[in-house]
């Protein structure tokens, strides 16, 4: 029966090979008979993204257009879609050899359909549907004219003092890998050149979320065993999932900018992992090589083409240098032709060269941009993704018949809910949370708003409007909260504090938004806490003194009716934090899968505990509630005993849902190595499953275990486990586990 399927497979799979084998060498043939036809400018011009000005030189800028026509443009940003697709028009129409741009823009969660951002999907741990929204992003994208997407980015981030960590999936290596690669299958679908996928772009490569101290562009030194264990795997998985290209970062990695770093872009990218997309620096991060103090113009543009990088962000180096740097042969022509080669695959799989307006307003696309399926996508993903981190009063799910306050600077705003880097948005498909709510009560309860606070101290213009000072709004809260039932206090950071060059030095919600909170426990009302923010703030006080808290994050355009399906449980909350909350800043960096110490924490006077503050977090990795109680079983394991690479252990656990709703579970499997060659994490996830119970339900989950779960990068970057004991922790977060000892041995039974 094997001999038959094997047969039929290989009947089936060898003319699918051959077919994809002629392609490429259709491909190839094409590309080098164009490049036998291009200057060494032109070559030099497509690794150029964006038009000629040496930001070190000024008014030394020339135009786009006559950039664009004397081919020293490949690609442009598509901030303005319409001045990119005339910038298009204008390359294949005017440039010698028509050779069609990239064009280029950060949908890194949603165009027209804004999704959570990142950090909030990842909480939903629900794979299936972040790729879906990453194909709608893609299709929304390219039917206006973008054909790349400088997403997904994949640094694993540890510190909530860095403002990027909204736009990535967390603190773990595997969770954020399983993403990675699930909004590169949204992006890239099966085929590139379909008019409705676009190019994924891996980012920030490398390890640009362990900036020093959280503050953005920052230092990075890293020894090679963090890196290959903790921070590159979701850069590999990216990559290793056919990402078309990367992107540099700007930090330096080990005192060499990332941009500029042969053993990142060369030894690791090319010859170890075999990577063949082509890599964009980072905005100007080639010119700011010079501020790195790696040299001037001239040298810092032949260290990043001598050390991997193919294409210059908006630097304008390569286009100003590289010809020189030729004729002086500090860089040779060859180099030049690999990086073009690649360029241009890219755009040939694109499908530009055979239609270079394959995306350019594609009317028929634009048609389900918003639809009502993109929206309830979105709703469903903004759902999935808060967190209940407390509700110990059970002032939730909410019931319409109630009288609702909501106060608070995020309460009546639509833009602030939508999260960083959300272009394209329009508010006019937004509803904020107040009409939200206000819809929900229609005809059955009542809905109220008042400001309460600003979002800082300092009060000033936000969002368009002059605002009165925290002191006058909180009086006026206190007055229209009189006769309310429950208030939500809607409390957090605007949009603008999120993100690119947004670190904070304490990740907490501001004083003033912390008076009014006072003020209205004072009332002694039951208030529900909703936390709209870019990153894990720092809720201690916030735990101490209200019973109900969600985490709802900057959600997207379906951000407010997601928060209210979750408080009046249309949806009931399934999310699990993908970072570890800190209990007090002094923590930060603080993360589940760290390494013991010599002195755990024991009673003995000299241990790792901190004098002044517990050790744990507020909420740990992995960590959520529901409205209702899930009943963990002890787990079973069909053997304690396994030998060799190719055995396997399945370990199952009974799930009860004792609670009255349908919900949602991420069960969560972790492995911990008590006795290795190095000292490894207490625990590290290694398998999840996303299952749904109806009240009263059980249902078996079973996971696998193969040896690959306990592989790791030892002291000599081997990629080898260590036969002996091993930990299995199954449970509902990282730190309510149950465990199991098992035994793998390197040799079979003798
Ligand atoms: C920015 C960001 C990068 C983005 C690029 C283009 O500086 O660092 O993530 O993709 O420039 O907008």
């Amino acid at each position: 029966m094997k001999r038959l399927l094997f047969f039929t497979l290989l009947l089936i799979v060898t003319p699918l090979i051959a077919a994809q084998t002629e392609s490429n060498k259709q491909m190839i043939k094409f590309i080098d008979s164009l490049m036998g036809r291009m200057t060494l400018e032109e070559k030099i011009g497509q690794l150029n993204l964006g038009g000629v000005g040496n930001p070190k030189v000024v008014g030394s800028a020339i135009g786009l257009d006559e950039a664009i026509k004397n081919g020293y443009v490949s690609a442009v940003g598509g901030f303005d879609i319409n001045a990119a697709v005339d910038a298009q028009r204008f390359a294949v129409e005017n440039s010698r050899l028509g050779i069609p741009l990239i064009i280029g823009l950060d949908v890194i969660h949603g165009y027209h359909t804004i999704f959570p951002i990142p950090l909030a999907s990842s909480c939903s741990w629900n794979i299936p549907l972040i790729e879906k929204s990453a194909r709608i992003a893609a299709q929304e994208a390219a039917a206006y004219g973008i054909n790349w997407t400088f997403s997904p980015m994949v640094d694993i981030c540890r510190d909530s003092r860095w403002g990027r960590i909204a736009e990535g999936s967390g603190e773990d290596p595997y969770l954020g890998s399983l993403i990675g690669q699930a909004m590169i299958r949204g992006y890239q679908g099966e085929n590139l050149s379909d008019s409705t996928t676009i190019m994924a772009c891996v980012k920030h490569f490398a390890l640009y979320g362990a900036s020093e101290a959280g503050r953005d562009y920052n230092t990075v030194s890293m020894d090679p065993v963090t890196m290959y264990n903790y921070y590159l795997p979701p850069y590999k998985a990216a990559f290793d999932e056919g990402a078309g290209s990367g992107m540099t970062s700007f930090n330096v990695v080990n005192g060499v900018p990332a941009t500029g770093n042969k053993w990142l872009l060369t030894d690791l990218l090319r010859k170890e992992w075999h990577y063949e997309g082509f890599m964009v620096s980072d905005a100007s991060s080639v010119a700011e090589m010079a501020d790195h103090g790696m040299g001037d113009v001239q040298e810092i543009a032949e260290l990043a083409i001598n050390a991997g990088l193919d294409m210059d962000m908006s630097s304008s180096l390569f286009v100003l240098c590289l010809k020189e740097a030729v004729k002086n042969k500090k860089v040779t022509e060859a180099q030049i032709n690999e990086s073009c080669k690649r360029v241009l695959i890219a755009k040939y799989k694109l499908g530009l060269f055979q239609d270079p307006y394959r995306y350019v307003n594609n009317e028929e696309l634009k048609t389900k941009v918003l639809s009502d399926n993109n929206c309830d996508v979105a709703r469903q993903l903004a759902a999935e993704s808060i967190v209940l981190l407390k509700n110990s009063d059970n002032y939730l799910p909410l019931n319409t018949n109630q009288k609702i306050a909501v106060v608070g600077p995020l309460g009546n705003v639509k833009g602030s809910l939508l999260g960083t880097w959300s272009y394209g948005f329009s508010e006019n498909r937004m509803n904020t949370i107040y009409e939200a709510l206000q819809e929900i009560l229609a005809g059955k309860g009542e809905a109220t708003y008042s400001k309460g606070a600003n979002f800082t101290e300092d009060y000033c213009i936000y969002d368009g409007q002059y605002t009165l000072p925290t002191e006058s709004l909180i009086k006026q809260a206190l007055i229209d909260v009189k006769d309310a039932d429950i208030i939500i206090a809607t409390v957090g950071e605007p949009s603008s504090w999120s993100g690119e060059a947004r670190s904070r030095v304490n990740p907490a919600l501001p004083e003033c938004q912390k008076e009014m909170l006072r003020e209205l426990k004072k009332l002694d009302k039951p208030i529900v806490l909703a936390i709209l923010s870019g990153r894990p703030l720092i809720l201690t006080d916030e735990d101490r003194d209200f019973s109900t808290i969600v985490m709802a994050w900057h959600g997207g355009t379906m951000a407010a009716e997601a928060l209210s399906d979750v408080l009046f449980g249309v949806t009931n909350p399934s999310g699990k934090t993908t970072t570890t909350f800190p209990r007090h800043l002094g923590q930060i960096p603080i993360y589940y899968n760290s390494l013991n110490t010599g002195r755990p924490y024991s009673d003995f006077w000299a241990t790792t505990k901190y004098i002044d503050c517990s050790n744990e977090p507020l909420y740990p990795f992995g960590y959520g509630l529901s409205y209702n109680n899930y009943i963990y079983d002890k787990p079973i394991l069909n053997k304690y005993i396994a030998y060799g690479d190719n055995d396997s252990i399945k370990i199952s656990i009974d799930i009860t849902n004792s609670g009255v709703y349908l919900g949602q579970e991420i069960v969560q499997l972790y492995i911990g190595d008590p006795v290795a060659s190095i000292s490894r994490p207490i625990k590290e996830l290694k398998a999840f499953k996303k299952i749904e119970l109806l009240p009263g339900e059980t249902k078996t989950v079973d996971f696998h275990l193969k040896v690959d779960l306990f592989k790791y990068y030892n002291e000599c970057l081997k990629y080898d486990w260590d036969e002996g004991g091993f930990d299995i922790f199954i449970g509902p977060n990282s730190k309510d586990v149950q465990t199991s000892k098992i035994i793998w041995k390197k040799h079979d039974k003798i």
